[in-house]
């Protein structure tokens, strides 16, 4: 599988509010609700590439948003990123791309037996709160709305796995999965704080790759920064492989 086919699968796996398409870049927005979905895709090189960056910067300014490229090194040529260097933006967040190839029936067991495994077609309230007690602070409040109502809806098939201690109440680790074409995106992979080294986030991740083979995903990827060595080592270990990076390009505050 061609990273490009991994980023693109990406952006349909998280689903901006607004899409806008200028040539083959995307301009993407959410209401500022990450960075994925308020950025530009930075697709192959333009013929015009200042009016493209122009664009750009014009269509965040209309929305209120500081203008940030997605640059990845399987779909943006070096130069877009040495014109953007050249308009003042910096590169930030090295994010890993890492992939594996799915069997065709899953003997993919989910570790330790003692863990129960919920698998839905939506977020249930369990699997959320405890996504946000994980990831929620560093969005606030009023992002959680954006999260269920259009993040976590993609128009591709998905799953959300609550993984719980046999007997426990509350959940350690959840995560989705989304099937684009072939292709299955983990996404969303948090456990609880006090649910960690527990062997949880394993559970969920081989819960999901056996869920996307059902679903007929021939490989799976994650996107994780550069500097989690927690997720990737966890999905070192699953035997996911580094397939390339990308990073976002903004320019920096005056404060910064
Ligand atoms: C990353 C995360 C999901 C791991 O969940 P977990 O349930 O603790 O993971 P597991 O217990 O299944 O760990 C499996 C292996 O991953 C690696 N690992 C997990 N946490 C690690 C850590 N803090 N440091 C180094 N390696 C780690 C280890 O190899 C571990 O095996 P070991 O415990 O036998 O050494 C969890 O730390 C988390 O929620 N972090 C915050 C959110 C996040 O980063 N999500 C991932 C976004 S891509």
């Amino acid at each position: 599988m061609t990273g490009s086919a991994l980023d693109l699968a990406m952006a349909e796996a998280w689903p901006a509010a607004e899409t806008e398409q200028h040539g083959k870049w995307l301009f993407r927005f959410t209401e500022g609700v990450t960075r994925r979905a308020n950025s530009v895709l930075c697709v192959g090189q333009p013929a015009e590439v200042q009016s493209a960056i122009a664009a750009a910067e014009d269509f965040y300014a209309q929305r209120d948003l500081p203008t940030v490229f997605m640059v990845s090194d399987a779909l943006t040529p070096p130069a877009v990123r040495e014109t953007l260097a050249a308009h003042g933006y910096r590169e930030d967040a090295a994010t890993w791309i890492v992939h594996r190839d799915l069997p065709a029936t899953s003997t993919l067991g989910v570790g330790q037996v003692h863990w129960r495994m919920e698998v839905t077609d939506e977020p249930s309230d369990q699997w959320f709160d405890t996504f946000w007690a994980v990831e929620g602070d560093r969005h606030g409040s009023a992002a959680a709305a954006v999260y269920r109502n259009r993040l976590l809806q993609p128009s591709w098939p998905t799953r959300f796995v609550t993984v719980t201690g046999a007997d426990e109440h509350a959940p350690s680790s959840v995560g989705q999965v989304v099937v684009v074409d072939n292709i299955a995106c983990l996404q969303c992979l948090a456990t609880a704080p006090i649910g960690r080294r527990r062997g949880a986030g394993t559970a969920s991740v081989a819960q999901r790759l056996a869920v996307a083979a059902e679903l007929g995903a021939k490989t799976a990827f994650a996107a994780v920064m550069a500097d989690n060595a927690a997720s990737l080592g966890l999905l070192e270990r699953l035997g996911f492989q580094q397939s390339h990076q990308y990073r976002y390009m903004r320019r920096q505050s005056p404060s910064a």
